[in-house]
């Protein structure tokens, strides 16, 4: 019998946002391949006697090349075993996953997609920064501010002009580039902009600034961090009393 991969998203940090498919696929783990953003409680799921497999993912540095991900996943599901293979947020935002599935079912290796809560739109909103907003913004885009991809950088100018919201993930070393190209291109320095770190978490923190201020006020942010641009961040201000109560009612708490 050949076994399957479980393609997981383990939410955006707040163990608790693991969905329940999710929490079924982890116990029924034999092998379990995450990456470094999955909070140990998420983890902890799976049964004592599952192999854990660290496969890292920090811009520069993977203890696993993405190949060898790739045939971890099929051999492991080559033996019969069942496999999870566990990302942070969504598995299909910025994850790739969709490049693991690629290869999985060129293999004709069987597999399922769990997806997850991102924190493209979690980590906003747990700070009490809706996306989207009558009146304010009908849309958003969401954008990687660095990938190892020889991509051309994306025109972020035109994707906050056309969206009305722009959520920047992975974009704290190239904040000081993304203000400079946005400002050059035209953007309202006064334009509102956020910056939440380790959303979700006991830890989380929300700087609230204009564009102007953002490379300023985020000199000491350190990943992982949302950026978000746009005048959804006025919202926060009605919104975050409330999001704070709710917090409080139950940890994880923080602004
Ligand atoms: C490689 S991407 C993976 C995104 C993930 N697949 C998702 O859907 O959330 C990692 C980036 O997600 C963002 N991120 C993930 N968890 C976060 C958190 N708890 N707080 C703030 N940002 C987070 C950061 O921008 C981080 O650099």
């Amino acid at each position: 019998v050949s076994g399957k991969v479980y393609i997981v998203g383990a939410g955006p940090g707040d163990p608790r946002l693991l969905t329940i498919r999710g929490l079924e696929c982890l116990r029924l783990a034999d092998v379990v391949v995450y990456d470094r953003l999955v909070d140990g409680a998420v983890l902890d799921q799976a049964p004592r006697a599952a192999r854990r497999i660290f496969a890292g993912k920090e811009p520069e540095h993977h203890p696993l090349a993405q190949e060898a991900i790739h045939e971890l996943l099929a051999e492991e599901a080559a033996r019969g075993r069942t496999v999870v293979r566990l990302k942070g947020g969504d598995p299909f935002v910025f994850g790739r996953g969709g490049e693991e599935a690629e290869f999985l079912a060129a293999r004709g290796i069987d597999f399922e997609i769990v997806p997850g809560v991102s924190s493209a739109i979690a980590v906003p909103g747990a700070a009490g920064i809706p996306l989207t907003h009558r009146r304010v913004s009908r849309a958003f885009a969401v954008v990687a501010g660095h990938t190892c991809s020889p991509d051309p950088e994306p025109d972020y100018p035109s994707l906050l002009r056309g969206a009305g919201t722009l959520v920047v993930l992975m974009g704290v070393r190239s904040l000081p580039r993304i203000v400079a190209r946005l400002l050059e291109g035209g953007i309202d320095p006064a334009t509102p902009a956020a910056v939440v770190e380790n959303g979700t978490r006991p830890d989380q923190r929300t700087l609230v600034t204009t564009l102007a201020g953002l490379v300023a006020a985020a000199h000491d942010a350190r990943a992982p961090a949302v950026i978000v641009v746009g005048e959804v961040v006025r919202l926060r201000e009605r919104i975050r009393p409330l999001a704070a109560e709710l917090a409080a009612i139950d940890a994880p708490s923080g602004g």
